[in-house]
């Protein structure tokens, strides 16, 4: 066995925690021949129920589990990690819009930002789950200066999972057949799934749905406001299937996505596509060995186009907000 990856998990005795952490410490992300060791960062009055995770943690003798650190210090915490799932922040109730949140996580994510400055392994991969998630990482990024800003993303890999499985259940095709599925721009009911470049057994996917109709006011806001949805339903918002996309998303990224496939994930702008550069945006991208490059040169039909300039606009509001607020 190798020596174990550090992973540091903050809100780790959140909801999504609970899901995250077991599937994290029995090899979901690098698999059985790689140990992990978990440093969890909560908030003082959260680390007695982390310590019963813990014990929890401890019973399922997991033979990947190389060890389990806990506090709230996040110089602490986060001393030599190798990936770090910034999940903590407040979730939103019914009624609220992600960016809603805002003012109430900036200071989350300022200090973690510089706390990962200060003290993360050099090859450290930041993925960031808490909401609002692009904007929050854009504010860690900005916090840390000596971190390359590529080492920086958002969580849009559950928007991706989401347009698959509504679009396999359209189609009838297995998930598997499903490729190149593309989430652009922030992770919020303006977020724009396109249908004109994923692929349905190797066709284009709007050609096989051929319902306009459906894409439009069926697909695309079934799956922005999912979210939505789920807190609806269940009366706090998605929590296992937001690890399972944390773990896609942080496995692709360090093991590579699949050979003639892409994924989905909001990192920093390069202007491609004409979206305004540094803002944390949703873009297909290819991985390999801890490495994430946009997909370049796909054609964009005037429709796309005005749903991408629609959610980069309130990436650039978010932006703002943020900047007004002195956190970036
Ligand atoms: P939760 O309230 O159950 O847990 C959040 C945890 O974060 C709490 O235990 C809290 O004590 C902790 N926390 C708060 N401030 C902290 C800090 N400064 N440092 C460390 N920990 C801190 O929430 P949850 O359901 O686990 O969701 C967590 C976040 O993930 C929310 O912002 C939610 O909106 C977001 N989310 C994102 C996606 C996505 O796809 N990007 C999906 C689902 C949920
Ligand atoms: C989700 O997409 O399920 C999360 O971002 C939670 C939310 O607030 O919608």
């Amino acid at each position: 066995m190798t020596s174990p990856l550090k992973v540091a998990v903050t809100g780790a005795a959140g909801q999504i925690g609970y899901s995250l952490l077991f599937r994290l410490a029995s090899g979901a992300l690098l698999g059985q021949d790689r140990p992990i060791q978990l440093q969890l960062l909560e908030i003082e009055p959260a680390l007695k129920a982390l310590e019963g995770v813990v014990m929890e943690l401890d019973d399922c003798a997991f033979p990947t589990l190389a060890g389990v650190e806990i506090g709230a210090d996040a110089e602490k915490v986060f001393d030599g990690v190798n990936l770090a799932l910034l999940v903590g922040a407040r979730p939103r109730g019914p009624g609220m819009e992600r960016s809603d949140l805002l003012e109430a996580n900036g200071a989350i994510f300022t200090a973690q930002g510089k706390a990962l400055n200060a003290v993360a392994a050099d090859d450290v991969r930041i993925g960031v789950t808490g909401n609002p998630a692009n904007t929050n990482a854009l504010i860690a990024m900005s916090n840390a200066p000596d971190i390359p800003a590529e080492r920086f993303s958002a969580l849009t890999r559950l928007d991706h999972n989401r347009a698959i499985s509504q679009l396999a259940a359209k189609t009838g095709a297995p998930v598997t057949d499903i490729k190149k599925m593309t989430i652009w721009g922030n992770h919020s009911a303006t977020q724009y799934p396109d249908l004109f470049h994923a692929e349905v057994g190797g066709k284009i996917a709007a050609d096989v749905v051929n319902d306009q109709e459906w894409l439009e006011n069926d697909f695309i806001p079934t799956v922005a406001k999912r979210g939505a949805a789920i807190i609806d339903a269940r009366g706090s918002s998605s929590a296992a299937s937001a690890a399972s996309a944390t773990i896609d998303a942080a496995r692709d990224w360090l093991l590579g996505s699949a050979e003639g496939d892409w994924v989905s994930m909001a990192v920093r702008s390069d202007g491609s596509y004409d979206v305004p550069e540094g803002l944390i945006y949703s873009f297909p991208v290819v991985t390999k060995d801890g490495n994430w490059e946009i997909v370049e040169g796909l054609d964009i039909n005037e429709f796309s186009r005005a749903k991408m300039d629609a959610t980069a606009a309130e990436l650039t509001e978010e932006r703002d907000a943020v900047k007004g607020l002195g956190l970036i």
